[in-house]
């Protein structure tokens, strides 16, 4: 049992400035996904990324099966997809332009940059599970200054 309260925890952590990603999969014909903060780069050689979910995302359920995902890479005009992303519900790709990266995962319009992976492995990690993922393919989409958040908003970097 923790003793760290948890709104501390969340005041405190909320210091810490990440970008902001779509990581998003196919369930079936059908795209889905959700915002993520904790994207993180883990190895050149071999290529690995990662990203922390909450093992209670649907959205994560649904794609995991597949064996891949897109990361998305929000750029500072994003914060509508952000928001959308970051929600729970059905038909998040409703009004969301997007292709299909080589594995089939969703690579979502005008993103700063997407990275195409296969599920390589996932570790426990409290309440949310750890992913590794196996980079297939990776590119820049556009040029421009990365969605920011910090201390429950948006943060502007110039
Ligand atoms: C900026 C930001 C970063 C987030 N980072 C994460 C994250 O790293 N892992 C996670 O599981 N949820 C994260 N979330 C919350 C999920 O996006 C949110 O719970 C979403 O509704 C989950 O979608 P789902 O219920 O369709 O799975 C973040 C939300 C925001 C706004």
């Amino acid at each position: 049992m923790s003793t760290i309260d948890q709104a501390t925890y969340r005041q405190v952590l909320g210091h810490f400035p990440t970008g902001v990603t779509v990581i998003a999969g196919m369930d079936g014909d059908e795209p889905v996904g959700l915002a993520v903060g904790s994207f993180f780069s883990l190895s050149l050689d071999p290529a690995l990324v990662g990203f922390c979910v909450d093992r209670s995302s649907g959205s994560w359920a649904r794609m995991v099966d597949s064996g891949s995902f897109s990361v998305n890479i929000l750029g500072a005009d994003q914060e509508d997809v952000c928001r959308v992303f970051a929600t729970s519900g059905e038909d998040k790709f409703d009004g969301i332009g997007w292709k299909p990266a080589e594995s089939g995962s969703p690579l979502i319009d005008g993103v700063l940059a997407w990275i195409d992976c296969a599920v390589e492995d996932v570790h426990a990690g409290g309440d949310h599970e750890i992913v590794v993922g196996r980079v297939l393919g990776l590119d820049v989409a556009n040029e421009g200054s990365p969605l920011v958040f910090f201390r429950g908003g948006y943060a502007n970097l110039k």
